[in-house]
């Protein structure tokens, strides 16, 4: 079956790959639709590993349901990517997402598990979840991406009233701004260097105003709309340099959530953290109960990320995807994959 394969640095490849088989009672997933997330574009940019079948946002079909009973033939599904060992302190304790192999194993971020920019693909029996009629297949393929904003928020504890700045307007900053809004946050502003997409978080009423991130004076203009800063910010552009402006535009004792994943330093004196007693929190995935809010919170029609979807395209699409997804220049924002397209 075909399957977009990563080759190099920003390239990837369509090859025949062997069918998946279930394994360990593992399901058989056949995809409708899978997204384009901005950690596939770390990998991709870096080119490794090689040979990663990526793709872990995902809704399909059950072609085979393994060892879950209450699953059969055709159901339609979706699925956490993550593959935590359910025996450490983590895992126990209900915080899989620290759990040291969860991300080793994750479904299209690691050679062991092959994603879903695929006909098919081999999903751990216990991450399946069932989706209700109620939600499309494009909407399934949005859930994972809407339960990382969730998450994030709910670490962000916002109060009624209170300001916030999202740094980076990708799905993973716009549903933050969506969910901060949902919240009672008064105003929420955007920081982007692509203005296509600071211009489009407006269009989609989920930001007040956007400013432009490459202006040297940002952090004058950012905090020109507040007496003294925001209330929360978060970082979800996957920019270390962001970070640095996320943490001089809280106000004293504002928050700062880190969504976004950079391997560059950041450079900052730790005196702004410390002389402002700011709260910093990273942000990690989700937890299964957030996963779960997400879809009934989408059948209940309570929110609404169809409008982060851009466009739909095919396999063979999907590195001309990429190239137009690190533009800078394109106001898309969620580019969906189907495979039978
Ligand atoms: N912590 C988690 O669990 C988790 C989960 C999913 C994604 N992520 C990370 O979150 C980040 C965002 O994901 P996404 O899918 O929205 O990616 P994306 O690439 O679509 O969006 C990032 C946006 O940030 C903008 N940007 C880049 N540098 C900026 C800067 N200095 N100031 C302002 N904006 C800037 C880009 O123009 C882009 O629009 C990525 O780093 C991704 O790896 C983290
Ligand atoms: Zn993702
Ligand atoms: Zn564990």
């Amino acid at each position: 079956m075909k399957a977009v394969v990563l080759k190099d640095k920003r390239k990837f490849e369509i090859e025949d790959i062997s069918e998946p088989i279930s394994q360990n009672g593992s399901v058989i997933v056949s995809v409708k639709k899978s997204g384009i997330c901005g950690s596939d574009i770390h990998y991709w940019e870096a080119g490794s590993p090689k040979g990663l079948v990526i793709g872990h946002e995902y809704s399909g079909t059950v072609v085979n349901p393994g060892s879950r009973k209450d699953l059969k033939v055709g159901d339609r599904v979706t699925a956490l990517p993550i593959s935590p060992c359910g025996n450490c302190h983590a895992c126990l304790t209900g915080n899989f997402q620290y759990c040291h192999q969860t991300w080793t194993y994750a479904t299209g971020l690691s050679l062991d598990s092959p994603g879903s920019m695929a006909y098919e693909l081999s999903v751990r029996p216990d991450m399946v979840i069932k989706l209700p009629d109620e939600i499309s297949d494009e909407e399934g393929a949005m859930v994972e991406p809407t339960a990382v904003g969730l998450h994030a928020i709910h670490l962000a504890n916002i109060k009624v009233g209170e300001k916030v700045l999202i740094i980076g307007g990708g799905i993973i900053g716009l549903v933050c701004a969506m969910f901060a809004k949902k919240e009672g946050a008064s105003f929420v502003a955007l920081s982007e260097t692509n203005p296509e997409r600071g211009k489009k978080a407006i269009e989609l009423q989920v930001a007040d105003k956007w400013y432009d991130a490459k202006n040297e004076k940002l952090v004058d203009k950012v905090l020109e709309d507040t007496v003294d800063g925001y209330d929360l910010v978060i970082d979800c552009s996957g920019s270390s340099s962001a970070v640095t402006s996320a943490l001089i535009s809280a106000k004293p004792g504002g928050t700062v959530i880190l969504v976004g994943v950079s391997m560059e330093p950041i450079t900052i004196p730790s005196v702004v953290g410390v002389m402002r007693e700011l709260t910093i929190k990273g942000a990690i995935a989700y937890t299964k109960e957030e996963f779960q809010t997400c879809i009934d919170l989408m059948a209940k029609k309570k929110i609404d990320v169809l409008r982060f979807l851009s466009k739909i395209v095919g396999l063979s699409d999907v590195q001309s995807s990429y190239e137009e997804l690190t533009s800078g220049i394109s106001d898309s924002i969620k580019i969906l994959v189907d495979p039978n397209k």
